[in-house]
């Protein structure tokens, strides 16, 4: 690759970053573990890497966090979580809050504070950093995060784009996701292995598994179009764990079936995404859940939540207690609990099968990309409850009564007639949980874990 890489791919901010081979050379020889480093050696462990997200706008207030966390908690991995106006490309905007009032920032802005400092917050913990965001175009902040040599970089041009934006046209998307692979793979052939996760979350709201699995799936495939050989593939917890530990399975057997065979395919966990209990001890017991099912489901790392989390942004301190809850879900004294493999198996195979009636008629494609935004345009692939311009959000999902998701409704899903026939059969006696037919039934779902996990506890409802 010619030196001029990262100003080609980064046209504001690449004039002001070091060389490429300078970033590179950062990357490859500090010494430090990298991302990919860590992921490898737990897979070999077979006990899942825990990270948290976190970020804060003023810079010696995001060391302090890292440091906190780092000291507090033993993660895997730690994230720089961007604020809002970084993530829509407004680095002026961030670059004034950051002047003005830092509190104001949901998040580290990376951009404004420059690859220098973000070598800074790199040095000053044991473990990689991975930069989490929400970007439909990533380009800028992608080179900036190289420049401060993070070795991580979540996103794709669906999962970062119909969820977060009401109108950024899929090409647009994905054409500068393609860009962020096409460097990424420039990187691995420079012996620079980066991490790239693939957020399967989308709207984080009853997120059927086999619309988000086609989703990083088409977003995996579009990478290693690109030369990517390494990819994370994150899955949102639904809640139903012989689902969630069978969605985690499939994403080896999906890659394994259709991305090129030398694909290295690490499995993710983000533990729940929806509405969370307000009680804090109900939270616990769900973010425990959660890191108990990745690491039943084979998931390389979880993404750990909190029990602040239906209250906001966390603080340190319920941060680092997540971690540590996580910790405890996923040590070995756990290792005894079995869950039903049969029914696992069986909530396998129908998964693969779904994946495959979204995807195959779109990897039959000559080009890959226009099959993807032709299809989200006429519904054969959607993001339920999406606010996208370009996403129908015709689907409707629900929970079946042991609380795993189904469709309800496929919209304009390409489903076979003994897909339909099993999500029919499966919602049809939904034992009390609310009539679907109206809107209070899915509501109920939604909540489903906001009002009724039964743990007793004196805290309820206090701030
Ligand atoms: N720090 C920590 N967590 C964050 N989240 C969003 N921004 C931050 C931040 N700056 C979390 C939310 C929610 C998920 C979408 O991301 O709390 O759990």
């Amino acid at each position: 690759m010619p030196d001029d890489t990262l100003l080609r791919l980064a046209p504001r901010v690449g004039a002001s970053l070091p060389s490429w081979r300078e970033v590179v050379a950062y990357l490859r020889d500090s010494g430090r573990p990298t991302a990919i480093d860590v992921l490898r050696s737990a897979r070999a462990t077979g006990r899942p890497v825990l990270q948290p997200r976190c970020g804060v706008g003023g810079h010696e207030e995001m060391l302090a966090l890292l440091r906190h966390l780092d000291t507090a908690a033993a993660p895997g991995m730690l994230s720089v979580t961007i604020d809002s106006h970084t993530r829509l490309g407004h680095f002026v905007t961030a670059a004034r809050e950051l002047r003005t009032d830092p509190g104001r920032l949901n998040g580290y802005p990376l951009v404004a504070h420059g690859w220098a400092r973000g070598r800074e917050l790199t040095e000053s913990v044991r473990v990689p950093l991975e930069v989490r965001h929400g970007s439909p175009d990533a380009r800028e902040l992608f080179a900036s995060a190289l420049a401060a040599g993070i070795s991580s970089f979540e996103g794709g041009g669906i999962g970062y784009n119909l969820p977060y934006s009401k109108d950024v046209p899929l090409a647009e998307s994905l054409s500068a996701w393609q860009r962020v692979d096409a460097v990424t793979a420039a990187l691995a052939a420079e012996g620079v292995v980066l991490e790239r996760e693939l957020f399967g979350t989308l709207t984080a709201v009853l997120v059927p598994p086999s619309v988000s699995l086609a989703c990083t799936l088409l977003e995996a495939v579009l990478a290693t179009e690109q030369g990517v050989r390494s990819v994370s593939i994150a899955y949102p917890q639904g809640g139903e764990i012989h689902q969630d530990v069978a969605a985690l399975r499939a994403i080896t057997l999906l890659c394994e079936r259709y991305l090129p065979q030398d694909t290295e395919v690490f499995p993710v966990l983000h533990v729940f995404m929806g509405v969370f209990p307000r009680d804090r001890a109900a939270a616990d017991a769900l973010v425990f859940h959660g890191a108990l099912t990745g690491r039943l489901g084979g998931a390389t790392k979880v993404i750990t939540k909190t029990r602040d989390e239906a209250w906001g942004i966390p603080s340190a301190e319920a941060n680092a207690l997540g971690l540590i809850t996580s910790a405890v879900a996923t040590s070995p004294l756990l290792d005894f609990i079995r869950l039903d493999e049969a029914r696992i198996a069986e909530e396998t195979a129908w998964i693969l099968t779904e994946v495959a009636e979204l995807v195959e008629p779109l990897l039959a494609a000559r080009d890959r990309v226009a099959a993807v935004c032709a299809a989200f345009a006429s519904g054969a692939l959607d993001v339920p409850f999406s606010a996208s311009r370009n996403a129908r959000a015709a689907v409707l999902p629900a929970r079946d009564p042991g609380g795993a998701i189904r469709y309800l409704s496929p919209g304009g899903l390409p489903f076979s007639a003994s897909t339909l026939r099993r999500n029919r059969e499966l919602l049809a006696d939904r034992a009390g949980r609310g009539d679907v037919t109206d809107v209070t039934g899915v509501v109920a779902d939604i909540n489903h874990f906001a009002d009724a996990i039964p743990v007793r506890t004196p805290e309820v409802s206090q701030r």
